[in-house]
C-alpha cells in the first residue's frame, strides 16, 4: 500500500503517542506541536512520525519514528526530510535534535553533533531540553541553507 507524508490531524495524536511509546520516545509536549508534525500514513494507519517545534528562526525536530515493521525502507529519510522542508518553510534557519539511538542517522541530512550550551535559548526551554530526554541524549544541529 503507498504510504504519504502527510500533516498530522488532531484524530492521529493517539496514534502518534503510541508509536512514540513502542519507539521509546519521549511523548511531553509533542500534542503542544502538533501543528507542524508529520505523519506517515497507509490507508488508516498512523506509520511513522516527524515533528518540529518552531522557536522563531530556531526548531527541534523531534519524534522521527518509524513503525518497527516497516524501518529500513526509507521512510525515516522521507520523514526527515519532509520536516526539514517544512522548517525552511517556515523561514527555520537552524534545526536541533536530541538523540539517544539514532546519532548516525541524522548526518546524512547535514547534521553534525553540537554543546547543549551552543543550542537557540529558545530551543532549550523546549520540554524534550527541560527534562523529557535524559542529558545523556547527543545533541545534534543543522543549519539550513536557503531554498
Ligand atoms: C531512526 C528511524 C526513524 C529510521 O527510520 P527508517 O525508516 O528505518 O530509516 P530509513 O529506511 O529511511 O533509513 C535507513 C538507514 O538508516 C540507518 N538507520 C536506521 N536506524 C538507525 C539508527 N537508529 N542509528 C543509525 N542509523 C540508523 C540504517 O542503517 C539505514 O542506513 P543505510 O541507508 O546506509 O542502509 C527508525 O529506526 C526509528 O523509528 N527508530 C526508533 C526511534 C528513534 O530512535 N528516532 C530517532 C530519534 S528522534
Amino acid at each position: 500500500m503507498t504510504i504519504t507524508i502527510e500533516a498530522a490531524r488532531l484524530a492521529d495524536l493517539h496514534a502518534v503517542l503510541a508509536l512514540l511509546e513502542r519507539s521509546g520516545l519521549p511523548k511531553e509536549g509533542l500534542a503542544d506541536h502538533l501543528a507542524t508534525t508529520l505523519v506517515a500514513r497507509s490507508g488508516d494507519e498512523v506509520v511513522g512520525s516527524a515533528a518540529l517545534e518552531v522557536y522563531g528562526a530556531a526548531a527541534l525536530l523531534r519524534s522521527v519514528a518509524v513503525d518497527s515493521m516497516l524501518r529500513g525502507e526509507g521512510l525515516g529519510y522521507r520523514l526527515t526530510r519532509a520536516a526539514l522542508d517544512l522548517a525552511r518553510h517556515r523561514g527555520v534557519a537552524t534545526v536541533y535534535l536530541l538523540t539517544e539511538t539514532a546519532g548516525d542517522f541524522f548526518p546524512r541530512f547535514g547534521f553534525h553533533p553540537t554543546e547543549r550550551a551552543a543550542v537557540d535559548p529558545a530551543v532549550q526551554q523546549s520540554v524534550e531540553f527541560r527534562g523529557a530526554c535524559p542529558t545523556s541524549a547527543q545533541v545534534l544541529v543543522a543549519s539550513l541553507g536557503v531554498a
